[in-house]
């Protein structure tokens, strides 16, 4: 039976999902909290290797092919930490989960999304976020805030992919409960104080 609370942090390419979730850590642990912090794809060791073949640049990987690495990452990192984490009654923040692939494979890439709906529900045994943060940036901060890092595959895709993966997650804010649009424009502080209000009317 799952007693911990789950806390997911969504949105597009640096629109600051990792720092965020650093920030929230520290303060979770702060107020007393056991609380662990993973990501998709990846969170265990399995999973990473999944993660490493999805994004390596270079390498052939068709639309379901990709959809089927993400779903199988999270099938091993939701059954090996994820659940045994949140039975535990551990806190777990998650950089990325199902809205992702709904994202990137069903807004962007174009496959329905019934069927990546079907998979994330198996991949997931049901498991649901208690509470799923969208960080969403202007595209022009997109090259400001990346300019010197590394592209992954995923990373090099056009504005027009971004501008519809964008339009997709503004969809899924309106039908998924406990979502909440945070404007990621705002800096880092502003970002992290809005976070901390959400949580706090969520009674985390
Ligand atoms: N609110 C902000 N204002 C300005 N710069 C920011 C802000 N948030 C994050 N950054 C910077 O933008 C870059 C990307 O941030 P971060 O790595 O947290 O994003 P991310 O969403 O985790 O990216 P990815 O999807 O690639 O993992 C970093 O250099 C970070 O310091
Ligand atoms: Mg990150």
């Amino acid at each position: 039976m799952k007693k911990g609370k789950f806390i997911v942090l969504e949105g597009p390419d640096r629109c600051g999902k990792s720092t965020q979730a650093k920030m929230l850590l520290n303060y979770l642990i702060t107020q007393g909290n056991d609380v662990i912090l993973t990501r998709e794809p990846g969170g265990t060791r399995t999973a990473e290797r999944i993660r490493q073949i999805v994004l390596e640049p270079g390498l052939s990987v068709t639309a379901m092919t990709e959809l089927f690495l993400y779903e199988a990452s999270r099938a091993q990192h939701t059954e090996e930490l994820i659940l045994p984490a949140l039975e535990a009654g551990k806190t777990v923040l998650c950089e990325r989960y199902t809205m992702s692939t709904c994202a990137y494979q069903g807004y962007g890439r174009g496959i329905p999304l019934r069927i990546i709906r079907t998979l994330n529900r198996i991949a997931t045994q049901n498991l649901v976020p208690d509470l799923t943060l969208v960080f969403l940036m202007s595209d022009k901060y997109f090259t400001e805030r990346g300019e010197y890092l590394y592209s992954d595959r995923l990373e090099r895709e056009d504005i027009a992919f971004r501008k519809k993966m964008r339009r997709g997650y503004l969809n899924m804010i309106k039908r998924t409960p406990n979502a909440y649009l945070v404007d990621a424009d705002k800096d880092i502080m502003d970002v992290q104080t809005r976070v901390q209000e959400i949580l706090k009317e969520h009674g985390i």
